[in-house]
């Protein structure tokens, strides 16, 4: 079945992460999408109480777009450690605690992973929700390396210590038009992109 086109004018970036409001915000630049935050429009921020990323960015895109009245994006996220049984994952931000200091989870996940495998993935599940309660998810990831120390101060999270696969600078040392080339977030998108954006004017 074909998806739902964004025919709105504007469309609410489910999310009070900074970081993440701007990445969203670059990847909508090329098309004719005006939009605001959640922050922004003053929206609560929901629980996150699902336990897989779409089932997260599900219940915030569908909250944001009822309590907006306008179609909502709501981006969930973060890294699989495969020798943690996937952890952070889900957890992702609370492992960075109440202060949201990413040094801090960095070295979590450094500690606990000590001398195991050091593969890692991040993942990034899109969902785009109408006030009406239709809901299209998209789903993106990228394999990598974790690294120690953490290198570089671009980028937001754990990206000082995520090195790409087949890549010398970490996510965190890359310029953010490079990340933004083959990030989860990027690849989600471009499926976000074909299913409803299609025929949006470029700019
Ligand atoms: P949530 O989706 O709001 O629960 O938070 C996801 C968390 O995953 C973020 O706060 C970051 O810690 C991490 N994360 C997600 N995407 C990225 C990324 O592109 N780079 C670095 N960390 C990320």
């Amino acid at each position: 079945m074909a998806e739902r086109v964004l025919i709105e004018p504007v469309l609410v970036v489910a999310s009070h992460n900074p970081g993440k409001v701007r990445e969203i915000g670059a990847l909508l630049a090329p098309f004719a999408v005006p939009v605001r935050s959640a922050a922004e429009l003053g929206l609560p921020e929901p629980e996150e109480p699902g336990v897989t990323f779409v089932a997260n960015a599900v219940i915030k895109a569908r909250a944001a777009a009822s309590a907006a009245a306008l179609p909502a994006l709501a981006d969930d996220s973060g890294l699989v450690v495969p020798a943690l049984q996937g952890r952070p994952g889900v957890h992702s931000a609370r492992w960075a605690g109440p202060g949201r200091d990413f040094t801090v989870a960095m070295a979590r996940v450094q500690d606990e992973l000590g001398p195991r495998d050091r593969s890692a993935y991040f993942v990034a599940a899109l969902a785009l929700a109408w006030p009406d309660g239709h809901v299209a998810v998209f789903e993106g990831r990228i394999d990598g390396t974790l690294v120690w120390p953490p290198r570089g101060t671009q980028g937001f999270g754990y990206d000082p210590m995520f090195l790409p696969q087949g890549g010398a600078e970490t996510f965190g040392e890359m310029a953010p038009e490079a990340k933004h080339a083959i990030s989860h977030r990027a690849r989600a998108f471009a499926r976000l992109v074909t299913a409803c954006l299609d025929g949006r004017q470029h700019r």
